[in-house]
């Protein structure tokens, strides 16, 4: 029986990761390399980091740590910088009707991000007193498709993964939510995350009646 629904916040709660691709895109244009959306798909669900090396890979040049620390901080400002203009109607459509209505059926909701950021968005748009748990960036040592913030989520819900459910807008987070024994419901194209147990366009399209039969 399922009692438990872990939302990610960026690309299912609110349009953030169009905030992280631009500014990635600004950081590889300044470093003269190409980045596409097709790429920025891989950073999904994916560390800062991490990110980082994978938008470096699809150069020719090698940077030392301290370099790279540098480029990640400059990456982060642009990021901020969207996300503090933020506003509670910046929450994509149904989403907050959604999680009240989980709320009133009795099911415990929990956060899972991989962002450092996460705190700050949650705070932006007001919807921070909806989540019984919250796990950001700050809190794991290793992002998606790693279980660990799901996994984590699940214990401070004190819930087992059989009972929880994921909302994922990213390939890795799909992968995360399988590998940590967790059901999914991925928000997208069913091309990209045809691993889900379902899939919808908008996290405002699904029905709260659907969770059983997933
Ligand atoms: C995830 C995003 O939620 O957080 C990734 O999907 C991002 O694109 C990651 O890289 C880390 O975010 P931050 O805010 O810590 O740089
Ligand atoms: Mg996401």
């Amino acid at each position: 029986m399922i009692t438990t629904c872990i939302f990610d916040l960026d690309g299912v709660i609110v349009d953030t990761a169009k905030f992280h691709y631009l500014a990635w895109q600004r950081l590889a244009k300044e470093l003269g390399i190409t980045f596409t959306e097709t790429d920025n798909e891989r950073l999904k669900g994916v560390s800062r980091m991490e990110s980082l090396d994978i938008l470096l890979s699809l150069g020719t040049r090698t940077y030392d740590a301290r370099a790279k620390e540098e480029m990640a901080a400059r990456k982060n400002a642009w990021f901020v910088d969207y996300i503090n203009a933020m506003k509670p109607e910046d929450i994509f459509p149904g989403v907050r009707e959604l999680l009240v209505e989980l709320r009133k059926k009795g099911y415990r909701l929990g956060l899972a991000s991989s962002s450092k950021n996460a705190g700050t968005v949650l705070d932006r748009v007001g919807i921070a007193s909806l989540f019984d748990a919250v796990v950001d960036g700050n809190m794991i040592k290793n992002s998606k498709p790693d279980p660990e913030v799901f996994l984590l989520a699940a214990s401070k819900l004190k819930a087992k993964p059989s009972e929880c459910v994921v909302f994922e807008d990213a390939e890795a987070g799909v992968e995360a939510a399988i590998r940590a024994g967790m059901k999914s419901v991925g928000i997208g194209s069913p091309k990209q995350l045809g691993k889900a147990n379902q899939v919808v366009a908008r996290t405002g399209d699904f029905k709260a009646e659907w969770l059983d039969k997933l």
